[in-house]
Protein backbone atom coordinates (compact mmCIF):
# COMPACT_ATOMS: atom_id res chain seq x y z
CA UNK A 1 0.00 0.00 0.00
CA UNK A 2 0.98 3.73 -0.59
CA UNK A 3 1.17 6.22 1.78
CA UNK A 4 0.34 9.50 1.26
CA UNK A 5 1.17 12.35 4.46
CA UNK A 6 -2.58 13.78 4.32
CA UNK A 7 -5.50 13.19 6.58
CA UNK A 8 -8.76 12.00 5.17
CA UNK A 9 -12.02 13.91 6.67
CA UNK A 10 -15.94 13.29 5.97
CA UNK A 11 -17.72 15.32 7.31
CA UNK A 12 -21.25 13.88 8.01
CA UNK A 13 -23.20 16.88 8.04
CA UNK A 14 -22.96 17.38 4.58
CA UNK A 15 -21.46 13.83 3.03
CA UNK A 16 -18.43 16.26 1.96
CA UNK A 17 -14.52 14.65 1.86
CA UNK A 18 -11.49 16.52 2.51
CA UNK A 19 -7.79 15.77 2.38
CA UNK A 20 -5.34 17.78 4.58
CA UNK A 21 -1.65 18.19 4.21
CA UNK A 22 -0.30 16.40 7.63
CA UNK A 23 3.69 18.04 7.99
CA UNK A 24 5.68 17.07 11.13
CA UNK A 25 2.20 15.05 12.39
CA UNK A 26 0.50 17.87 12.76
CA UNK A 27 -2.06 19.38 10.36
CA UNK A 28 -2.86 23.21 9.96
CA UNK A 29 -5.78 24.36 12.21
CA UNK A 30 -6.43 27.01 9.11
CA UNK A 31 -6.78 24.12 6.47
CA UNK A 32 -10.05 22.65 8.86
CA UNK A 33 -11.73 26.14 8.15
CA UNK A 34 -12.47 25.07 4.56
CA UNK A 35 -15.22 22.39 6.24
CA UNK A 36 -18.55 24.33 6.26
CA UNK A 37 -22.09 23.07 5.82
CA UNK A 38 -22.86 26.22 3.29
CA UNK A 39 -21.17 29.43 1.98
CA UNK A 40 -21.97 31.80 5.39
CA UNK A 41 -21.13 29.12 7.50
CA UNK A 42 -17.25 30.27 9.49
CA UNK A 43 -15.67 27.26 9.18
CA UNK A 44 -14.65 24.47 11.50
CA UNK A 45 -12.35 25.36 14.25
CA UNK A 46 -10.48 23.02 17.14
CA UNK A 47 -12.10 23.72 20.60
CA UNK A 48 -8.54 22.98 23.10
CA UNK A 49 -8.88 25.23 26.32
CA UNK A 50 -5.31 25.02 28.10
CA UNK A 51 -3.82 24.37 24.82
CA UNK A 52 -3.49 20.04 25.57
CA UNK A 53 -2.86 19.15 21.82
CA UNK A 54 -1.98 22.56 20.30
CA UNK A 55 1.37 23.35 18.83
CA UNK A 56 1.60 27.31 18.67
CA UNK A 57 5.42 27.38 17.56
CA UNK A 58 8.07 25.83 15.51
CA UNK A 59 10.85 26.00 18.00
CA UNK A 60 14.39 25.11 18.02
CA UNK A 61 15.54 25.31 21.40
CA UNK A 62 14.31 22.59 23.94
CA UNK A 63 13.34 19.58 23.23
CA UNK A 64 11.12 17.35 25.60
CA UNK A 65 10.06 13.95 25.51
CA UNK A 66 7.89 13.55 28.71
CA UNK A 67 7.09 9.70 28.49
CA UNK A 68 10.92 8.84 28.25
CA UNK A 69 11.41 11.94 30.54
CA UNK A 70 13.86 13.37 28.20
CA UNK A 71 14.96 17.75 28.59
CA UNK A 72 17.86 18.55 26.10
CA UNK A 73 18.27 22.59 25.12
CA UNK A 74 19.53 22.79 21.58
CA UNK A 75 20.57 18.78 21.60
CA UNK A 76 22.16 18.92 24.40
CA UNK A 77 20.90 16.63 27.42
CA UNK A 78 20.11 18.48 30.66
CA UNK A 79 21.95 16.19 33.22
CA UNK A 80 25.19 16.42 30.97
CA UNK A 81 25.00 20.17 30.94
CA UNK A 82 24.20 20.28 34.88
CA UNK A 83 27.46 18.38 35.35
CA UNK A 84 29.68 20.21 32.76
CA UNK A 85 28.66 23.59 31.73
CA UNK A 86 27.82 26.63 33.58
CA UNK A 87 24.65 28.99 33.56
CA UNK A 88 26.10 31.55 31.57
CA UNK A 89 27.27 29.17 28.72
CA UNK A 90 24.07 27.70 29.18
CA UNK A 91 22.56 31.00 28.15
CA UNK A 92 25.04 31.48 25.57
CA UNK A 93 23.94 28.00 24.03
CA UNK A 94 19.93 28.66 24.12
CA UNK A 95 20.19 32.30 22.49
CA UNK A 96 22.58 31.36 19.82
CA UNK A 97 22.02 27.56 18.85
CA UNK A 98 25.81 26.60 19.45
CA UNK A 99 27.85 25.70 22.65
CA UNK A 100 30.02 29.25 22.50
CA UNK A 101 33.91 29.25 21.65
CA UNK A 102 36.51 30.40 24.27
CA UNK A 103 36.68 33.69 23.09
CA UNK A 104 32.72 34.33 22.82
CA UNK A 105 32.80 32.75 26.15
CA UNK A 106 34.56 35.14 27.36
CA UNK A 107 32.98 38.00 25.94
CA UNK A 108 29.06 37.15 26.37
CA UNK A 109 30.49 37.09 30.26
CA UNK A 110 32.08 40.35 30.05
CA UNK A 111 28.80 41.64 28.74
CA UNK A 112 26.66 40.24 31.07
CA UNK A 113 29.21 41.20 33.94
CA UNK A 114 28.81 45.15 32.40
CA UNK A 115 25.01 45.28 32.70
CA UNK A 116 24.71 44.43 35.90
CA UNK A 117 23.86 47.85 37.61
CA UNK A 118 20.29 49.22 37.39
CA UNK A 119 19.90 53.06 37.49
CA UNK A 120 19.88 54.53 40.97
CA UNK A 121 16.11 55.45 40.50
CA UNK A 122 15.18 51.72 39.97
CA UNK A 123 16.90 51.70 43.74
CA UNK A 124 14.13 54.67 44.74
CA UNK A 125 11.03 53.19 43.31
CA UNK A 126 11.97 49.90 44.98
CA UNK A 127 12.18 51.23 48.35
CA UNK A 128 8.51 53.05 48.08
CA UNK A 129 7.24 48.69 48.23
CA UNK A 130 5.65 48.40 51.36
CA UNK A 131 8.16 46.89 54.03
CA UNK A 132 6.68 43.31 53.79
CA UNK A 133 5.82 43.16 50.25
CA UNK A 134 5.95 39.53 48.65
CA UNK A 135 9.70 39.78 46.55
CA UNK A 136 8.06 38.44 43.21
CA UNK A 137 5.66 41.10 43.32
CA UNK A 138 8.62 43.57 43.41
CA UNK A 139 10.19 41.68 40.75
CA UNK A 140 7.37 41.37 38.66
CA UNK A 141 6.61 45.55 38.74
CA UNK A 142 10.27 46.60 38.39
CA UNK A 143 11.01 44.64 35.55
CA UNK A 144 8.20 46.15 33.89
CA UNK A 145 9.11 49.65 35.08
CA UNK A 146 12.82 49.45 32.92
CA UNK A 147 10.59 49.60 29.81
CA UNK A 148 10.34 53.19 31.15
CA UNK A 149 14.31 53.69 31.18
CA UNK A 150 15.09 52.03 27.99
CA UNK A 151 12.12 53.58 25.58
CA UNK A 152 14.29 52.45 22.50
CA UNK A 153 13.48 48.30 23.69
CA UNK A 154 10.47 49.26 21.80
CA UNK A 155 12.49 48.93 18.35
CA UNK A 156 12.07 44.79 18.75
CA UNK A 157 12.94 44.30 15.00
CA UNK A 158 16.44 45.85 15.49
CA UNK A 159 18.90 43.08 15.91
CA UNK A 160 21.44 44.76 17.84
CA UNK A 161 19.51 46.91 19.69
CA UNK A 162 17.38 43.31 20.77
CA UNK A 163 20.30 41.55 21.63
CA UNK A 164 21.23 44.76 24.07
CA UNK A 165 18.13 44.67 26.42
CA UNK A 166 18.82 40.78 26.08
CA UNK A 167 21.68 41.17 27.91
CA UNK A 168 20.11 44.07 30.20
CA UNK A 169 17.47 41.55 31.15
CA UNK A 170 19.85 38.56 32.25
CA UNK A 171 22.12 40.97 33.91
CA UNK A 172 19.80 42.60 35.90
CA UNK A 173 17.48 40.34 36.67
CA UNK A 174 19.65 38.96 40.10
CA UNK A 175 20.12 42.60 41.12
CA UNK A 176 16.31 43.35 41.02
CA UNK A 177 15.63 39.99 42.65
CA UNK A 178 18.06 40.45 45.25
CA UNK A 179 16.77 44.15 46.35
CA UNK A 180 13.35 42.72 46.55
CA UNK A 181 14.71 40.37 49.21
CA UNK A 182 16.82 42.32 50.99
CA UNK A 183 13.37 45.45 50.84
CA UNK A 184 11.53 42.29 51.95
CA UNK A 185 13.84 42.13 55.08
CA UNK A 186 14.57 45.74 55.80
CA UNK A 187 18.39 45.41 54.82
CA UNK A 188 20.32 47.73 52.30
CA UNK A 189 20.67 47.16 49.33
CA UNK A 190 23.96 45.56 47.90
CA UNK A 191 25.71 46.71 44.29
CA UNK A 192 26.62 44.05 41.81
CA UNK A 193 30.30 42.86 42.62
CA UNK A 194 31.54 42.34 38.99
CA UNK A 195 34.78 40.71 39.83
CA UNK A 196 32.17 37.34 40.70
CA UNK A 197 30.53 35.04 38.67
CA UNK A 198 26.42 35.62 38.02
CA UNK A 199 25.69 33.06 40.56
CA UNK A 200 28.19 33.96 43.22
CA UNK A 201 27.37 37.28 42.56
CA UNK A 202 23.87 36.95 43.54
CA UNK A 203 24.49 35.42 46.44
CA UNK A 204 27.08 38.46 47.47
CA UNK A 205 23.87 41.04 46.66
CA UNK A 206 21.61 38.49 48.51
CA UNK A 207 23.70 38.05 51.97
CA UNK A 208 26.58 39.88 52.14
CA UNK A 209 26.55 42.18 55.57
CA UNK A 210 29.85 44.85 56.54
CA UNK A 211 32.34 42.45 54.82
CA UNK A 212 33.85 43.98 52.07
CA UNK A 213 34.32 41.16 49.82
CA UNK A 214 31.28 38.23 50.26
CA UNK A 215 32.63 34.72 49.88
CA UNK A 216 30.25 31.90 49.49
CA UNK A 217 30.87 28.54 49.97
CA UNK A 218 32.17 27.09 46.67
CA UNK A 219 29.50 24.26 46.57
CA UNK A 220 26.58 26.63 47.55
CA UNK A 221 27.42 28.59 44.40
CA UNK A 222 27.74 25.36 42.29
CA UNK A 223 24.35 24.25 43.61
CA UNK A 224 22.87 27.63 42.37
CA UNK A 225 24.55 27.81 39.10
CA UNK A 226 23.31 24.43 38.70
CA UNK A 227 19.66 25.00 39.91
CA UNK A 228 20.18 28.03 37.01
CA UNK A 229 21.12 25.60 34.40
CA UNK A 230 17.78 22.86 35.07
CA UNK A 231 15.78 26.21 35.09
CA UNK A 232 16.46 28.01 31.89
CA UNK A 233 13.91 26.77 29.25
CA UNK A 234 11.42 24.19 29.38
CA UNK A 235 9.60 24.88 25.94
CA UNK A 236 6.06 25.98 25.41
CA UNK A 237 5.26 26.44 29.20
CA UNK A 238 2.42 28.99 31.17
CA UNK A 239 5.27 31.48 31.21
CA UNK A 240 6.79 31.06 28.26
CA UNK A 241 3.35 31.27 26.02
CA UNK A 242 2.81 34.07 28.02
CA UNK A 243 5.97 35.96 27.12
CA UNK A 244 5.60 34.67 23.37
CA UNK A 245 1.84 35.78 23.61
CA UNK A 246 2.13 39.69 24.93
CA UNK A 247 5.47 39.54 22.80
CA UNK A 248 3.21 39.28 19.95
CA UNK A 249 2.27 42.43 20.21
CA UNK A 250 5.60 43.82 19.72
CA UNK A 251 5.66 45.11 22.85
CA UNK A 252 9.27 45.65 24.44
CA UNK A 253 11.00 43.01 26.26
CA UNK A 254 10.53 44.58 30.06
CA UNK A 255 6.89 44.44 29.71
CA UNK A 256 6.95 40.71 28.16
CA UNK A 257 9.10 39.88 30.95
CA UNK A 258 7.33 41.10 33.27
CA UNK A 259 4.08 39.07 31.88
CA UNK A 260 5.90 35.56 31.79
CA UNK A 261 6.88 36.55 35.79
CA UNK A 262 3.57 37.25 36.52
CA UNK A 263 2.63 33.54 34.79
CA UNK A 264 5.66 32.16 36.08
CA UNK A 265 4.08 33.59 40.08
CA UNK A 266 0.74 31.06 40.31
CA UNK A 267 1.37 27.93 42.80
CA UNK A 268 0.53 25.62 39.39
CA UNK A 269 3.94 27.48 37.47
CA UNK A 270 6.95 28.87 39.49
CA UNK A 271 5.14 29.29 42.36
CA UNK A 272 4.79 25.40 43.25
CA UNK A 273 8.69 25.23 45.22
CA UNK A 274 6.83 27.41 47.73
CA UNK A 275 3.98 25.50 47.57
CA UNK A 276 5.59 22.57 48.24
CA UNK A 277 7.34 23.88 51.54
CA UNK A 278 4.44 24.86 52.97
CA UNK A 279 2.91 21.81 52.31
CA UNK A 280 6.10 20.06 54.40
CA UNK A 281 5.70 22.52 56.82
CA UNK A 282 2.00 21.40 57.47
CA UNK A 283 2.77 17.74 57.45
CA UNK A 284 5.19 18.17 59.79
CA UNK A 285 6.06 14.84 60.91
CA UNK A 286 6.77 11.58 58.83
CA UNK A 287 3.96 9.86 60.62
CA UNK A 288 1.36 12.06 59.12
CA UNK A 289 2.46 11.38 55.45
CA UNK A 290 -0.13 8.23 54.94
CA UNK A 291 -3.01 10.43 56.12
CA UNK A 292 -1.92 13.62 54.33
CA UNK A 293 -1.89 11.33 51.22
CA UNK A 294 -5.40 9.80 51.72
CA UNK A 295 -6.63 13.62 52.17
CA UNK A 296 -5.18 14.58 48.91
CA UNK A 297 -6.82 11.46 47.39
CA UNK A 298 -10.15 12.13 48.73
CA UNK A 299 -9.44 15.71 48.01
CA UNK A 300 -9.92 17.01 52.05
CA UNK A 301 -5.97 17.86 51.88
CA UNK A 302 -7.52 21.05 50.26
CA UNK A 303 -4.65 20.90 47.43
CA UNK A 304 -2.83 18.06 45.19
CA UNK A 305 0.31 16.92 46.44
CA UNK A 306 2.61 19.76 45.57
CA UNK A 307 5.78 18.81 43.30
CA UNK A 308 4.04 16.27 41.76
CA UNK A 309 2.59 15.76 38.41
CA UNK A 310 3.28 17.89 35.25
CA UNK A 311 1.39 18.60 31.92
CA UNK A 312 4.61 16.89 29.79
CA UNK A 313 6.42 14.52 32.04
CA UNK A 314 4.31 11.55 32.45
CA UNK A 315 7.75 9.93 33.79
CA UNK A 316 10.16 11.03 36.60
CA UNK A 317 11.04 14.90 35.41
CA UNK A 318 14.68 14.48 34.49
CA UNK A 319 15.54 17.82 36.52
CA UNK A 320 14.41 15.89 39.79
CA UNK A 321 16.66 13.86 39.51
CA UNK A 322 19.53 16.23 39.34
CA UNK A 323 18.20 18.07 41.99
CA UNK A 324 17.78 15.47 44.41
CA UNK A 325 21.59 14.20 43.98
CA UNK A 326 22.49 18.10 44.33
CA UNK A 327 20.58 18.34 47.28
CA UNK A 328 22.83 15.54 48.73
CA UNK A 329 25.80 17.76 48.28
CA UNK A 330 24.30 20.81 49.73
CA UNK A 331 23.15 19.23 53.11
CA UNK A 332 26.46 18.08 53.38
CA UNK A 333 27.44 22.13 53.85
CA UNK A 334 24.27 22.87 55.52
CA UNK A 335 23.18 19.78 57.13
CA UNK A 336 20.09 18.30 56.29
CA UNK A 337 16.80 20.10 55.87
CA UNK A 338 14.74 18.34 58.46
CA UNK A 339 11.96 18.50 55.53
CA UNK A 340 13.80 15.88 53.92
CA UNK A 341 12.62 12.85 55.32
CA UNK A 342 9.05 13.92 54.75
CA UNK A 343 9.90 14.97 51.36
CA UNK A 344 11.41 11.44 51.04
CA UNK A 345 8.66 9.46 52.53
CA UNK A 346 5.73 11.24 50.38
CA UNK A 347 8.05 10.03 47.60
CA UNK A 348 8.29 6.66 48.59
CA UNK A 349 4.32 6.25 49.21
CA UNK A 350 3.25 8.05 46.07
CA UNK A 351 5.14 6.27 43.60
CA UNK A 352 3.44 3.13 44.92
CA UNK A 353 0.39 4.13 45.56
CA UNK A 354 -2.40 2.92 42.29
CA UNK A 355 -3.90 7.04 42.54
CA UNK A 356 -0.59 8.27 41.80
CA UNK A 357 0.84 5.55 39.21
CA UNK A 358 -2.28 5.18 37.03
CA UNK A 359 -1.79 9.19 36.61
CA UNK A 360 1.48 9.10 35.98
CA UNK A 361 2.02 11.29 38.37
CA UNK A 362 5.87 11.86 39.51
CA UNK A 363 8.26 14.19 41.66
CA UNK A 364 8.95 17.25 39.13
CA UNK A 365 11.05 20.12 39.76
CA UNK A 366 9.76 21.94 42.60
CA UNK A 367 10.01 18.56 44.52
CA UNK A 368 13.04 18.64 45.76
CA UNK A 369 14.59 22.64 45.00
CA UNK A 370 12.45 24.31 47.93
CA UNK A 371 14.16 21.88 50.27
CA UNK A 372 17.83 23.32 48.69
CA UNK A 373 17.05 26.90 48.92
CA UNK A 374 15.75 26.36 52.12
CA UNK A 375 19.18 24.93 53.40
CA UNK A 376 21.15 27.75 51.46
CA UNK A 377 19.39 30.25 53.59
CA UNK A 378 16.33 31.59 51.10
CA UNK A 379 13.59 33.04 52.66
CA UNK A 380 9.89 30.82 50.80
CA UNK A 381 9.01 34.06 49.32
CA UNK A 382 12.00 34.20 47.31
CA UNK A 383 11.44 30.46 45.90
CA UNK A 384 9.72 31.76 42.65
CA UNK A 385 12.51 34.50 42.34
CA UNK A 386 14.79 31.69 42.12
CA UNK A 387 13.30 30.52 38.94
CA UNK A 388 12.43 33.29 37.08
CA UNK A 389 16.25 34.34 37.19
CA UNK A 390 17.66 31.59 35.07
CA UNK A 391 14.22 31.59 32.99
CA UNK A 392 14.77 34.80 31.41
CA UNK A 393 17.29 33.45 29.23
CA UNK A 394 14.81 30.94 27.72
CA UNK A 395 11.93 33.69 27.88
CA UNK A 396 13.97 36.10 25.59
CA UNK A 397 15.40 33.22 23.21
CA UNK A 398 11.60 31.88 22.54
CA UNK A 399 10.67 35.58 22.46
CA UNK A 400 13.49 36.63 19.66
CA UNK A 401 12.61 33.25 17.98
CA UNK A 402 9.13 34.41 17.33
CA UNK A 403 9.69 37.40 16.16
CA UNK A 404 12.02 35.91 13.89
CA UNK A 405 9.62 33.46 12.49
CA UNK A 406 7.25 34.27 9.43
CA UNK A 407 4.39 32.36 10.32
CA UNK A 408 3.81 34.12 13.25
CA UNK A 409 1.71 37.04 13.86
CA UNK A 410 -0.16 38.90 17.17
CA UNK A 411 -2.19 35.84 19.31
CA UNK A 412 -5.20 36.09 18.81
CA UNK A 413 -7.37 32.91 19.74
CA UNK A 414 -11.00 32.06 18.63
CA UNK A 415 -13.72 31.43 20.97
CA UNK A 416 -16.85 29.36 20.85
CA UNK A 417 -19.30 32.09 21.74
CA UNK A 418 -22.53 30.84 24.28
CA UNK A 419 -24.29 34.09 25.54
CA UNK A 420 -27.15 35.28 24.70
CA UNK A 421 -28.43 36.15 21.49
CA UNK A 422 -29.02 39.93 20.39
CA UNK A 423 -31.26 41.24 22.95
CA UNK A 424 -33.14 44.89 23.71
CA UNK A 425 -31.67 47.02 26.25
CA UNK A 426 -34.24 47.63 29.29
CA UNK A 427 -34.42 51.03 30.81
CA UNK A 428 -33.32 50.57 34.57
CA UNK A 429 -36.68 51.37 36.36
CA UNK A 430 -38.33 48.77 34.00
CA UNK A 431 -36.04 46.25 35.29
CA UNK A 432 -37.22 43.46 37.26
N1 LIG B 1 -1.62 15.74 43.21
C1 LIG B 1 -2.75 14.99 43.13
N2 LIG B 1 -3.41 14.75 41.99
C2 LIG B 1 -2.92 15.30 40.88
C3 LIG B 1 -1.75 16.09 40.88
C4 LIG B 1 -1.10 16.30 42.11
N3 LIG B 1 0.01 17.04 42.18
N4 LIG B 1 -1.49 16.52 39.62
C5 LIG B 1 -2.47 16.02 38.85
N5 LIG B 1 -3.32 15.28 39.62
C6 LIG B 1 -4.47 14.51 39.15
C7 LIG B 1 -5.65 15.39 38.78
O1 LIG B 1 -6.49 15.61 39.87
C8 LIG B 1 -6.29 14.60 37.68
O2 LIG B 1 -7.01 13.56 38.26
P1 LIG B 1 -8.41 13.07 37.61
O3 LIG B 1 -8.05 12.54 36.25
O4 LIG B 1 -8.94 12.04 38.55
O5 LIG B 1 -9.28 14.30 37.53
C9 LIG B 1 -5.11 13.98 36.94
O6 LIG B 1 -4.07 13.88 37.93
C10 LIG B 1 -4.60 14.81 35.76
O7 LIG B 1 -4.36 16.13 36.22
P2 LIG B 1 -4.54 17.42 35.33
O8 LIG B 1 -4.93 18.58 36.21
O9 LIG B 1 -5.43 17.13 34.16
O10 LIG B 1 -3.08 17.59 34.79
P3 LIG B 1 -2.47 18.92 34.18
O11 LIG B 1 -1.55 18.50 33.11
O12 LIG B 1 -3.55 19.88 33.83
O13 LIG B 1 -1.68 19.54 35.42
C11 LIG B 1 -0.01 20.28 36.87
C12 LIG B 1 -0.32 19.60 35.53
C13 LIG B 1 1.50 20.46 37.00
C14 LIG B 1 -0.67 21.67 36.92
C15 LIG B 1 -0.56 19.37 38.01
O14 LIG B 1 0.07 18.12 37.98
C16 LIG B 1 -0.41 20.03 39.37
O15 LIG B 1 -1.27 20.83 39.76
N6 LIG B 1 0.70 19.71 40.13
C17 LIG B 1 0.95 20.35 41.39
C18 LIG B 1 1.56 21.70 41.17
C19 LIG B 1 3.02 21.61 40.73
O16 LIG B 1 3.82 20.87 41.28
N7 LIG B 1 3.37 22.44 39.73
C20 LIG B 1 4.73 22.52 39.22
C21 LIG B 1 4.84 22.05 37.81
S1 LIG B 1 6.55 21.83 37.30
C22 LIG B 1 7.24 23.38 37.24
C23 LIG B 1 6.55 24.38 36.43
O17 LIG B 1 6.05 24.09 35.34
O18 LIG B 1 6.50 25.51 36.87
Amino acid sequence: MTTKETLSITDNRTGKSYELPITDGTIKSLDLRKIKVNDTDFGMMTYDPAFMNTASCRSAITYIDGDAGILRYRGYDIAELAEKSSYIEVAYLIMNGELPTAKQLEEFTTSITLHTFVHENVKDFMEGFRYDAHPMGMLVSSVAALSTFYPEAKNVFDEKNRRLQMTRLIAKMPTIAAWSYRHSVGLRYIYPDNDLPYAANFLSMMKRMAERAYKANPVLTRALDVLFILHADHEQNCSTSAMRGVGSSQVDPYSAVAAASAALYGPLHGGANEAVLRMLHEIGDVKNVPAFINAVKDGSAGSRLMGFGHRVYKNYDPRAKVIKKLADQVFEVTGKNPLLDIALELERIALQDEYFVKRKLYPNVDFYSGLIYQAMGFPVDMFPVLFAIPRTVGWLAQWEEMLKDPDQKIARPRQIFTGPDLRSYVDVEKRG
